[in-house]
């Protein structure tokens, strides 16, 4: 398959370079990148001028196949994920069964092989069924294809086990990434402890959940000089925390969600459940402190932290409906909204932020584009504006407080190993 990319403006995010640019691009390699290139090829498509990125990577995702796949399936996610511009995603193991043995792995990888559309990365769960008492086999879990390992959805509260993942998971070079959240501060909490809990008089979730979890977490790494990966960061003294911890030398990284540094727990006032996720929505104080973090370098990645649900669960009293929202189509156009319209970030930035850094936490090759390079590559238009409505929505999840908001930037094509896997209409 042979595939000519015309007017591309090709973003270099290590030179800090807009490169225009034709793109040749042969099996699934980037063979050529020159001004007016006339190879004969299958399919030739003419970006006019869109920005051309290296392929965008979420690593963290819930895809619910096996168990849930009436939320989402292995199909139904990456087709949604390439329809946000990612080419990557790494798929976290609290799935029914949980992925914390080899057979059951080996299931998951054959509906991958059989049903994704783009790079499909199945991370293991730390301990078995995710219950924070026994360690899984990593080791062999590592050996037959898993690229990370998480109990994300669960807290590992005993600290030897999380002690004994750490060392595991950086003997095997492979990211431990963690979702802290120490239970005894939850108290059954379902939103934000605070202002907006106390007035629709729903228990709340005291940031010291994520806060002194964090601490923990970054204390290990310290004392063991090895590396953890902090997931969806929500508060600001966690992101305070975790920039000292770099200024001290801890190998840490972390992500943030989009949904943590663009909206606050007063949409819970108007959209109830359907703001409901976990670390919760926060405040504004906590979203200047994220933005900072942004800018600082403290924050390595952007992650979606996608979690479809269906319409009858959300749609129950907040006190009962699950955490999560529907978020991989959304990151893009969020992150140009909230980041790059503002001047928060660049356009260098997100593509560091988005692709790059993710790319580097799990193990991937991250290089840009470039010849010989394989061909991912996310092209988009930032301009777009629109209001976004559910049918915007293909994941089978459409429970995002999103919906009715003004979004700007769009994805045109998302190119996963020289095949577009997603073409705007
Ligand atoms: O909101 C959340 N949803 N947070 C989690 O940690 C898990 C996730 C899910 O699996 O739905
Ligand atoms: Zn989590
Ligand atoms: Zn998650």
């Amino acid at each position: 398959m042979e595939l000519l990319i015309k007017n591309c403006n090709i973003v270099d995010s290590s030179k800090k370079t807009i490169k225009q640019s034709d793109l040749h691009i042969s099996n699934g390699i980037i063979k050529n990148i020159g001004k007016d290139l006339k190879n004969k090829c299958d399919k030739v498509i003419n970006v006019k001028g869109a920005f051309v990125l290296p392929g965008l990577v979420d690593i963290h995702v819930h895809f619910r196949e096996p168990g849930y796949e009436y939320k989402e399936t292995i199909k139904t996610g990456s087709l949604a994920a390439a329809k946000g511009g990612f080419t990557t995603v790494a798929i976290m193991p609290n799935t029914n069964p949980v992925i914390d043995n080899v057979e059951i792995l080996d299931n998951l990888k054959a509906i991958i092989k059989r049903d994704a559309c783009i790079k499909v990365m199945p991370i293991g769960a730390v301990t078995r069924g995710q219950k924070g008492e026994e360690l899984v086999d990593i080791k062999s879990l590592y050996e037959n294809g898993v690229y990370g390992f998480s109990d994300d959805g669960q807290p590992i509260m005993n600290e030897e086990i999380m002690n004994k993942a750490v060392k595991q998971c950086n003997e095997l070079q492979i990211p431990i990434m963690i979702h802290s959240e120490d239970k005894r501060y939850v108290n059954d909490g379902c939103i934000n402890l605070g202002r907006v809990s106390e007035k629709l008089k729903v228990k709340g979730i005291s940031r010291d959940a994520e806060n002194i979890m964090i601490k923990r977490d970054i204390e290990i790494a310290r004392n063991l000089k090895l590396s953890i990966h902090i997931c969806h960061v929500s508060t600001k003294e966690a992101v305070c925390m975790i920039r000292q911890a770099k200024q001290d030398g801890v190998k840490v990284t972390c992500e943030v969600a989009p949904h943590h540094f663009s909206i606050t727990e007063n949409v819970i006032l108007e959209k109830q459940a359907i703001g409901k996720v976990n670390p919760p929505l926060r405040t504004y104080e906590d979203i200047e402190e994220i933005i900072k973090g942004i800018k600082d370098g403290t924050v390595d990645a952007i992650a979606t932290d996608h979690a479809p649900h269906s319409k009858d669960e959300k749609q129950l009293d907040i006190q009962k409906a699950p955490f999560g929202l529907t978020g991989i189509e959304l990151a893009l156009p969020i992150t140009n909204t909230y980041l790059l319209e503002k001047g928060v970030i660049d356009i260098f930035d997100l593509v560091n932020l988005m692709s790059i850094n993710p790319r580097k936490i799990m193990g991937m090759d991250s290089r840009g584009i470039e010849i010989g390079g394989y061909a991912d590559i996310t092209i988009i238009d930032l301009n777009k504006e629109y209001i976004l409505n559910e049918s915007d929505i293909i994941s089978k999840g459409k429970n995002t407080p999103f919906i009715g908001m003004k979004l700007k930037g769009k994805v045109k094509y998302t190119i996963c190993d020289g095949k577009i896997v997603y073409e705007e209409e």
